[in-house]
């Protein structure tokens, strides 16, 4: 019987309220205080409780929130990189009393969940932003969303009463129905995969060097809230699906959605797309070049670098480091410096934005860069 991995702090949190429990909730929701949640804190909201972010509960306290920021740490010595939080405004929250409920709504008539409301606290936004993100600039779309928010921040345990509407309901496994199909399988050792782009050569090989090592790659593109320029999720989906039809073995490959939001917070995103992955069952997580990065805000490698601030076995999943691939013409493979002696002449490198304009023209990228079934999706979808 295979063993699979513990969820971060040993148990996977459930929050979910089903059956009599969730229609008294609700019940009583209809007549409490409504906090109205952004497209980022529903989905927070939704990953808490079937616990993606096990072991949290709820939105963070000031206890915590101060030593996630300060140590990437819980107040309970647990690491965690990112902070998770409801902000409101200076009125709104004065109308919220500690030791009540609040219910989650999207100010539409539909409630999706209920806080008991432990603490408000106020917090320093630029603070946030230098810790989490490495810079204040506004040009970075985590720090913008950071600084756009609510002056007051929410803490306390929460509770699903709704969910939301899933957008790939075929591909939506929660972590419990994840670790169950990749018990079903047999893997033992589970390779997780985070992108928010289509599946190019370089991802590809960085996949299949690692699950030459591994028993099943979980590919888990995150669908939640990410920048307008990013490519839409309903795409990619369908770009994964051809390339793994076409050029991956079905036995090993599990293809689920991540319905969280991007942050583009790079090293520290990076140590927290693994242990959200560690609670999906995955043993293994790859961080390659500039892992969740945004523009020139992160070194090429921060992101792997950061992972030597913790102790051997501290986040308990794996994570397998990639240098920047490419498609070398003199190797007539894919390679990175590690493994390729040319020159970067015969190198194939493309940057995102240039691949996009060639899509966007009907143009297919060189097939050493994208497969042609991949690409002819990418150029149906941006038409
Ligand atoms: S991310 O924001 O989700 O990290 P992306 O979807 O581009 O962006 O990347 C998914 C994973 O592949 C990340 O671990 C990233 O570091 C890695 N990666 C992307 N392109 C390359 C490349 N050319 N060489 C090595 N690793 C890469």
């Amino acid at each position: 019987m295979v063993e699979l991995i513990k969820p971060h702090g040993g148990e996977l949190v459930n929050k979910v309220l089903e059956g009599e429990a969730r229609e008294a909730a609700l019940a009583r929701a209809r007549k409490l205080p409504e906090v109205v949640l952004g497209a980022k804190e529903l989905s927070d909201l939704e990953m808490i409780a079937v616990g993606a972010f096990s072991p949290l509960k709820g939105f963070m306290n000031k206890v915590d929130y101060t030593s996630v920021l300060e140590h990437m740490r819980l107040s309970n010595g647990l690491v965690w990189t990112i902070p998770i939080t409801l902000s409101v405004s200076y009125e709104e929250a004065e109308g919220l009393e500690i030791g009540r409920e609040v219910a989650l709504t999207n100010g539409e008539g539909a409630i999706f969940g209920i806080l008991e409301l432990a603490e408000k606290f106020t917090y320093d936004q630029k603070k946030e932003a230098r810790l989490v993100y490495r810079t204040t600039e506004t040009a970075h779309p985590g720090v913008a969303r950071v600084m756009a928010q609510g002056d007051i921040l929410l803490a306390g345990d929460i509770y699903l009463l709704n969910r939301p509407v899933p957008e790939f309901p075929e591909y939506h496994r929660d972590p419990a129905g994840t670790r169950a199909v990749i018990k079903e399988k047999g893997w033992k050792r589970v390779l997780g995969f985070q992108t928010r782009n289509p599946v190019h050569r370089a991802h590809e090989y960085i996949q299949k060097c690692a699950l030459e090592m591994v028993d099943g790659l979980l590919l888990h593109p995150l669908v939640g809230e990410t920048k307008k320029d990013d490519i839409s999720p309903g795409i990619r989906m369908r770009s994964y699906q051809v390339l793994l039809d076409c050029y991956y073995p079905q036995d090993r490959t599990l293809l689920s959605v991540l319905p969280a939001a991007m942050r583009y917070a790079g090293p520290r995103e990076a140590v927290f797309h693994a242990l959200v992955r560690k609670n999906y069952g995955c043993t293994h997580f790859i961080v390659g070049r500039d892992h969740a990065g945004v523009g020139n805000y992160y070194g090429t490698y921060d992101a792997q670098l950061i992972f030597d601030e913790f102790a051997p076995g501290e986040l308990g999943i794996i994570p397998l480091f990639f240098e920047h691939t490419f498609y070398c013409r003199e190797c007539g493979n894919m390679a990175s410096s590690k493994t390729c002696p040319h020159p970067a002449e015969d190198h194939l490198t493309l940057s995102g934005t240039k691949v996009r304009e060639m899509l966007g023209k009907g143009e297919v990228p060189p097939v050493e860069f994208t497969r042609p079934e991949v690409a002819k999706v990418l150029i149906e979808g941006l038409s």
